[in-house]
């Protein structure tokens, strides 16, 4: 285990020259929102539009954001491979200035699914308070979602879309496996039903899970309910048949940004077997009752030997999709002091999104890293792959 350098010391009260009211650095939420600040600073946001966020950042996580980094972390979270309850990402557009986004889970997860759940509930009532936007789509599914006694790996995760002007997109991650295992199908079918999209479930592709029912809350265009699902020994060809959107992306598109994501020559078969890979199809008011959007998620810390690597082939891919790949190593260094080749896992996941109407997006992970950094892999031999002479 490699120890996070350059850490603030520990302590509960504000540090005098930070906001007042945020945790000092040494505690979960300082340290949270410290990344955050810095990523604002990055994203060009301004100071006003960032110490607010970082406000709704710890104000979310609760007790927890005052908690020492010198603890373990607050629960086991799923959210991370260390357990830190946020995550950060970064969504590029070609020619665009990426946008931030920020994932946590409220409360920090602590206490159980049961009490979790409520506190996330709590959370996103009173982000939906404070810029004016309805929970109505969350509220019609509380039953399936939050019963007595949840089960599963999370209870509820909100991600806000960190806009310029203050007031960010909320996003609303719910656990399909809440009422039990046996009952996800009949759950994710239920919960696309009272949301209008009745035949939604029957169009999802074969899967070996589904991970998270997804809605957008508040200020969107064109509001999404999106439905993630797992994918194991995943190879190109069948990354490649995941989609069942309308018009595109074309299956050869997405093979090669599994193989310019995973690492893999053209032509190498393999697949991903370490950890599954992910499709999200995004369902919106349509005639046809298909999905208008296709996300394709490579875990590509599980198919790196550090880091380095995994910013490599994002920078690669940011470049193919036409957009600057300078912006994610700023943020990358926002968030860590330590190199990319000391370690494995600040880059969690790289995705190609495709919606209706917009270009192609890709997006980087970057976790937080603020219990552990993994070591650099020294990753076996794929059974599948070519040896060097
Ligand atoms: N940590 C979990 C995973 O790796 C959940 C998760 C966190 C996730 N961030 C994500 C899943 C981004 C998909 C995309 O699966």
């Amino acid at each position: 285990m490699i120890d996070v350098r350059h850490r603030p010391p520990v302590g509960l009260l504000p540090t005098p020259s930070g906001p007042a009211s945020l945790p000092a650095g040494g505690s979960l939420g300082g340290h949270t929102a410290g990344q955050l600040l810095r990523l604002c600073e990055v994203a060009g946001l301004g100071a006003a539009d960032a110490a607010g966020y970082a406000q709704v950042l710890t104000t979310a996580l609760g007790p927890v954001a005052l908690r020492p980094l010198s603890l373990p972390a607050p629960s086991r979270s799923f959210l991370s491979d260390d357990h830190t309850p946020v995550e950060f990402s970064l969504a590029f557009e070609a020619g665009q200035a990426p946008s931030l986004r920020v994932l946590l889970e409220p409360g920090g997860g602590v206490g159980g699914l049961a009490r979790s759940g409520r506190s996330g509930l709590r959370a996103v009532r009173a982000l939906a308070r404070r810029w004016n936007f309805s929970t109505d789509p969350l509220d019609e599914l509380e039953d399936l979602f939050f019963p007595l006694s949840p089960q599963g790996p999370l209870a509820l995760w909100c991600a806000l879309e960190l806009r310029p002007g203050g007031v960010p997109r909320v996003k609303v991650y719910l656990n399909p496996a809440a009422s039990g295992a046996e009952r996800v199908s009949a759950t994710v079918r239920e919960a696309l039903r009272r949301l209008g999209h009745p035949q939604a479930f029957t169009t999802l592709p074969e899967s070996d899970r589904i991970l998270f029912l997804a809605l957008d809350l508040g200020d969107w265009d064109v509001p999404r309910v999106k439905v993630y699902t797992a994918h194991n020994n995943l190879s190109a060809a069948a990354a490649g048949g995941l989609s069942r959107k309308e018009d595109g992306p074309d299956p050869t598109e997405i093979e090669a940004f599994f193989r310019a994501a995973a690492g893999l020559e053209n032509g190498q078969d393999t697949v991903l077997d370490r950890r599954p890979g992910l499709a999200c199809h995004a369902f919106t008011e349509s005639a046809t009752g298909l999905p208008t959007g296709f996300t394709f998620h490579v875990p590509v810390r599980d198919y790196v030997r550090h880091d380095g690597e995994a910013l490599e082939r994002a920078s690669a891919l940011l470049r193919h999709y036409g957009a600057d790949p300078a912006q994610l190593l700023d943020s990358v260094a926002a968030v860590t002091s330590r190199r990319p080749e000391d370690g494995t896992g600040l880059i969690a996941y790289l995705a190609l999104a495709h919606q209706a109407g917009r270009p192609p997006r890709v997006t980087v992970y970057i976790s937080s890293e603020a219990y552990r950094v993994r070591p650099p892999a020294v990753l076996p031999p794929r059974p599948g792959a070519v040896q060097e002479a």
